[in-house]
């Protein structure tokens, strides 16, 4: 069984991976053979909408017919047993790099038929993680939840059940007297890393768990 996480920060160490990284963790427990990989390693574009993965008889009908560096990444998304796909939220969406991934990823087995149903073979857990500077109580104030939920329809419509995770108010930098931010409270900031973030990280470890038993 192999459980893929795809990190779509660009730091390889910070919460977003560290997420990933005890989500695996959770599902090695539980048998998976796990990676993580991080999107910022790939030289790839989103989209470019030259519909070959809709051309009735063509070659490429159902999967994405750009070669770039993205290729090999999506063939490996494509055979994996569960999906996990990690990214903070940039100006109130997944990094850049996420969507342009996700783009990729789901169009081609969505098809322009009544319902657009998935064309993908297999049914696949799944899980997004998303992590973000404001507080929880934010998440709807901000409208992140139809984000959240948009995105998670559209995982779930392509391979099956999705889950979210959500990690807020998390911690930014590693000294924040180094730079000039007076939205935050420093020492608040550093106390929820102690003291919540690891809950955050558990969650996270459950949540790999659970996605490696529902591997069938
Ligand atoms: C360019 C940029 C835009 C951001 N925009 C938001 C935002 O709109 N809302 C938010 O809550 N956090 C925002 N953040 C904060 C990150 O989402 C947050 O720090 C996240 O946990 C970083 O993940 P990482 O540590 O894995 O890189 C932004 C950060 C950057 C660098």
């Amino acid at each position: 069984m192999n459980i893929l996480a795809i990190n779509g920060s660009p730091r390889k160490k910070w919460n977003t991976a560290m997420l990933l990284g005890s989500a695996l963790e959770g599902a090695a427990a539980a048998g998976a053979t796990t990676r993580l990989v991080h999107l910022y390693d790939y030289d790839y574009k989103g989209c470019i909408s030259c519909f070959e993965c809709k051309r009735i008889g063509g070659k490429n009908y159902g999967r994405c017919a750009v070669k770039d560096g993205l290729k090999p990444l999506l063939e490996e998304a494509a055979a994996a047993d569960a999906l996990i796909i990690g990214t903070p939220v940039y100006f109130g969406a997944e990094t850049g790099e996420t969507r342009s991934f996700m783009e990729r990823m789901l169009f081609p087995y969505l098809t322009y038929t009544p319902g657009y149903a998935s064309i993908f073979p297999r049914k696949i857990p799944t899980a997004l993680i998303y992590d973000m500077n404001v507080p929880e109580a934010d998440i709807i104030g901000r409208q992140y939840d139809s984000l959240i939920e948009r995105a998670r329809g559209f995982m779930e419509r392509t391979f099956g059940a999705c889950e979210v995770l959500t990690a807020t108010d998390t911690y930014q930098f590693d000294d924040y007297s180094k730079y000039l931010c007076t939205v935050w409270d420093a020492d608040a900031k550093a106390r929820r890393r102690k003291e919540i973030f690891p809950q955050d990280l558990a969650k996270a470890h459950a949540l790999g768990q659970r996605l490696a038993t529902a591997v069938v």
